[in-house]
C-alpha cells in the first residue's frame, strides 16, 4: 500500500503574513470550510497568541471544522502555548505548532540567545505543550541554514519530549531541491529517535523552487508532510503551492508512490475564494489554477488534444474543478436555486438576513448581466456590505462623465459612519476622478501601491474585479470590489481598503 502524504495548509497563517492579505474572521471561516471540503489533513488556522482577533479566528475555526486537524502556531514559550491550547479547546482534533529559530544568524542577531539557551527553551516548550495536547509539531525556524550538528541535538531533544511532527523550514527560500532533500535525509539518519516523529517540509519560494524543494524533501528526504498554501500565497514570493504539490504527487504517482487525501475537484473553487478574499490575483499561466492552465492556443496542440486528449494534457481540467466554470443561474432563478448553488460552492452565510441580502444583490446583477457564473456569485458574497458588521465606509451610488478632449469628473455618494456623504472631483480618467472624490472627503493620505482590474469571467459582459492596495503608517491592506461597471468596482475596492485600514488590531509578528 502506498504511504500517505499529509497535507498541512497554512494559507490562514503563513499565507496571511503576506502584506495586504489580512482576512476577517468570517473570511477565514469561509476559507477554512473550503479547506475542510478539500480534505486538507491539517489546517493551520492562525497564531492565537498574536492578537485577540487571531485567537478568536483560531477558536471559531476549531469549533466549526470537524474533519481536519486544527493547528495554532505558538512561539516556544509557555504563554503562547497556553493561549494556543485555549483557542483549540473545542477542536475535534487539535495540534500546537511551536517554533524557535536555530540558525546562528537568527539566534545571535534576532533572539540574542546562546545555542544552549535555545536548546533548553525548545525542550521545555515541547514538554509544556505535550502536557496540554497530544499532537505537537516543532519547527526549528531557519532550519535549513542551521548547523546540522546543533539541529540534530535540538530535534532529538524535542522528540524525546514528545514532539510528534518535526518540520524543517527553509524560512528564507534559500534551498535547492537536491541539497534540501539530502539535508532532511541526513537529519533523519543521524537522529536516533527520528522514527518517532513524522517529518515535514516547509519551503518558501524566493528562488521559485518551493514546490521543487518540498517534493525533494519528500522523495529524497522521506518527509511525509508538506506545508503549503492555496495559490502559493505567502510573504515575499510566497510559500509552496498546495495545488501544484498535490497535483504533482497525484499525476506522478508512478514516481512518488504516495497517496494524498485531497479531493482535487475543489481546488479551483479554493483558489478563486482565496484570490477574491485577499485580492491576490492568480497569474493566467499559473500551473493548475491559472486561467490558461488548460487552454491550448497553438493550432498543433488544439488538433492533438481534439484527436486524443493525452497528447498534450497530463491532467484533466475537470479533476481540479474547472468544469464548475459554467453558467449556473439567470434572471429567472429563484431563491432556492440560489441558496443551493451557494451551498455547492461552499458558501455558508450565517443568517437568513444575509442570504436575503445576497439574493437581492444576485437579482440586481441578473438584471444587468444575462449569464451569472460561479465567479460572479463568489464575488457577490464577498461584498462586505452583505455582512451584518457595519463598516465605516459603504458604497451608495456613483455618476461620472468622460468625453474625449474633456477632463473626466465624478460624483460619488457613500456612507461614512452611517451618514451619507456626496463628494465630487476631477481626475485624469473616470476611475481616478472617482477615487479622488472619495479621498477629497476622507483625506486618508494613504498611498496607493497597486491598482488592478480583472474580468471575472472573460468577456466584456463580465463583472470587473478591482484590487486596490493601500499603504499607510507602515500597514498595507488590499481592498477588493466587483461590479459590471469597473468604475463602480474601483470605488468599492477603494472603500473596502479604507475600511481595512480602520481595523488596527495589534498583532505580534510570528517571526519577530
Ligand atoms: O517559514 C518559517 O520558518 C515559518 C515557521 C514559523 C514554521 O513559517
Ligand atoms: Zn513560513
Amino acid at each position: 500500500m502506498a504511504d500517505q502524504l499529509i497535507i498541512f495548509d497554512t494559507t490562514l497563517r503563513d499565507g496571511e503574513q503576506s502584506p495586504g492579505a489580512s482576512m476577517t474572521r468570517d473570511e477565514k471561516l469561509r476559507i477554512a470550510r473550503q479547506l475542510e471540503r478539500l480534505k486538507v489533513d491539517v489546517i493551520e488556522a492562525g497564531f492565537a497568541a498574536s492578537s485577540n482577533g487571531d485567537f478568536e479566528c483560531v477558536q471559531a475555526i476549531a469549533r466549526a471544522v470537524k474533519d481536519s486537524t486544527i493547528c495554532s502556531l505558538a512561539r516556544a514559550n509557555d504563554r503562547d502555548i497556553a493561549r494556543a491550547a485555549e483557542a483549540l479547546k473545542d477542536a475535534h482534533r487539535a495540534r500546537i505548532h511551536t517554533f524557535i529559530a536555530t540558525s546562528a544568524l537568527h539566534m545571535e542577531k534576532k533572539l540574542r540567545m546562546t545555542p544552549e539557551q535555545v536548546l533548553e527553551q525548545a525542550r521545555q516548550s515541547v514538554r509544556f505543550a505535550r502536557n496540554l495536547i497530544g499532537d505537537i509539531e516543532f519547527s526549528p525556524e531557519d532550519g535549513y541554514r542551521s548547523d546540522p550538528d546543533f539541529l540534530c541535538r535540538v530535534i532529538e531533544a524535542v522528540i524525546a519530549e514528545g514532539a510528534t511532527t518535526i518540520n524543517v523550514p527553509d524560512t528564507v527560500g534559500y534551498a535547492v531541491p537536491e541539497l534540501y532533500g539530502n539535508f532532511i535525509k541526513n537529519l533523519r539518519e543521524r537522529i536516533p529517535n527520528s522514527d518517532k516523529a513524522v517529518w515535514s517540509v516547509h519551503c518558501h519560494n524566493d528562488l521559485g523552487m518551493a514546490v521543487a524543494n518540498s517534493l525533494a524533501g519528500v522523495k529524497i528526504g522521506g518527509a511525509r508532510q508538506v506545508e503549503c498554501t492555496i495559490n502559493g500565497l505567502g510573504e515575499r514570493a510566497g510559500n509552496c503551492s498546495l495545488e501544484e504539490v498535490v497535483m504533482a504527487v497525484k499525476t506522478r504517482k508512478d514516481y512518488f508512490g504516495l497517496d494524498v487525501n485531497i479531493d482535487t475537484q475543489h481546488i479551483v473553487a479554493a483558489s478563486r475564494m482565496v484570490s477574491q478574499i485577499t485580492g491576490f490575483i492568480v497569474q493566467p499561466n499559473k500551473a493548475v489554477v491559472g486561467a490558461n492552465a488548460f487552454a491550448h492556443a497553438s493550432g498543433i496542440h488544439q488538433d492533438g488534444v481534439l484527436k486524443a486528449r493525452d497528447t498534450y494534457e497530463i491532467m484533466r481540467a475537470e479533476d481540479v474543478g474547472w468544469s464548475a466554470n459554467k453558467i449556473v443561474l439567470g434572471k429567472l432563478s429563484g431563491r432556492n436555486a440560489f441558496k443551493q448553488r451557494l451551498q455547492e460552492l461552499g458558501v455558508e452565510l450565517d443568517s437568513e438576513a444575509e442570504i436575503n441580502a445576497a439574493f437581492a444583490r444576485f437579482k440586481e446583477l441578473a438584471d444587468r448581466k444575462s449569464e451569472i457564473y460561479d465567479e460572479d456569485i463568489l464575488a457577490l458574497v464577498n461584498d462586505e456590505s452583505l455582512s451584518g458588521d457595519k463598516e465605516r465606509f459603504g458604497f451608495v451610488s456613483l455618476s461620472q462623465r468622460s468625453e474625449t478632449g474633456e477632463q473626466p469628473h465624478a460624483e460619488i455618494v457613500f456612507t461614512c459612519d452611517g451618514r451619507e456623504v456626496r463628494s465630487r472631483a476631477q481626475g485624469n480618467g473616470p476611475v481616478d476622478a472617482s477615487l479622488k472624490a472619495i479621498e477629497a472627503h476622507v483625506a486618508s493620505g494613504a498611498e496607493m501601491v497597486l491598482y488592478s482590474v480583472n474580468a471575472i469571467s472573460g468577456s466584456t459582459e463580465s463583472q470587473g474585479e478591482v484590487t486596490v492596495r493601500l499603504q499607510s503608517a507602515g500597514r498595507v491592506v488590499n481592498g477588493v470590489g466587483a461590479d459590471p461597471d469597473i468604475v463602480v468596482a474601483s470605488a468599492k475596492a477603494y472603500l473596502s481598503a479604507l475600511n481595512k485600514l480602520q481595523h488596527k488590531g495589534e498583532r505580534v509578528p510570528a517571526q519577530g
